[in-house]
């Protein structure tokens, strides 16, 4: 039952987002629905919920879409009668809290399965993905790769943090490097430290080369 399920979820998924040119493709999605069911099984989460949530998770995204709530409905419409009322409002929570908001604003997950689904969706920001997505998404969106009189900001609102045209590189000390600090579960906390060691050495490269220097 659960089996079928899945596979109409993952179907619906894969064509949601298969032209996206964000970093936001349907990889991305299969990337953070494997790492889920990963730290779902070493932390003891439901595995039902987390691959419902983790393949769901960009569906109602403010970066993707110009209303979240209508991401939700079309969730709420995609599992109605499949799955029981209050497990639908358990996977919808999960999705409107799992996306990050700026350095300063505080994005808590309450329940074991949204912090499995939100760390797995930070890990696939971090290290060498994370670094081709950062870029895919600035060009996406118009921005410079790097711009030395821009530096970064640390946004204390979710509204200063989406108003942001900053370029791609302060993406990294705006967010990215913050994030294995931020990480919920111990699982993802080993797993996100080498993904951060890995960008480090890529930002100290990067600006060397743009200083001349190598
Ligand atoms: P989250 O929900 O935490 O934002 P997503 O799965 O939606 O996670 O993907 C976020 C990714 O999108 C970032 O890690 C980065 O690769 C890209 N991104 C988002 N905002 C920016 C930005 N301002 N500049 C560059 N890349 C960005
Ligand atoms: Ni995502």
């Amino acid at each position: 039952m659960n089996e079928m399920l899945i596979e109409k979820i993952r179907q619906f998924a894969e064509s949601h987002f298969a032209d996206d040119g964000s970093g936001h493709d349907w990889w991305h999605v299969h990337r953070v629905w494997n790492t889920a069911k990963h730290l779902a099984d070493a932390e003891g989460a439901d595995r039902t919920i987390v691959e419902i949530a983790a393949l769901l998770h960009d569906v109602a995204d403010w970066k993707l879409n110009e209303d979240e709530s209508q991401g939700l409905n079309t969730i709420r419409d995609l599992l109605e009668g499949d799955l029981p009322p209050e497990t639908i409002d358990r996977i919808c929570d999960i999705i409107s809290r799992v996306s990050f908001k700026g350095a300063g604003v505080d994005t808590p997950t309450e329940s074991l399965e949204g912090q499995v689904v939100q760390d797995a969706d930070r890990l696939d920001a971090l290290g060498a993905v994370g670094i081709a997505r950062t870029f895919a998404y600035g060009g996406n969106r118009g921005r410079l790769i790097h711009h030395p009189d821009q530096p970064p900001q640390m946004h204390d609102s979710f509204e200063a943090y989406k108003k942001n045209k900053g370029p791609s590189t302060n993406h990294f000390y705006e967010k990215l490097l913050l994030l294995k600090d931020r990480m919920n579960t111990g699982t993802a906390k080993k797993m996100a430290e080498q993904r951060h060691r890995f960008m480090e050495q890529y930002l100290d490269h990067f600006f060397k080369e743009w200083d001349g220097e190598l």
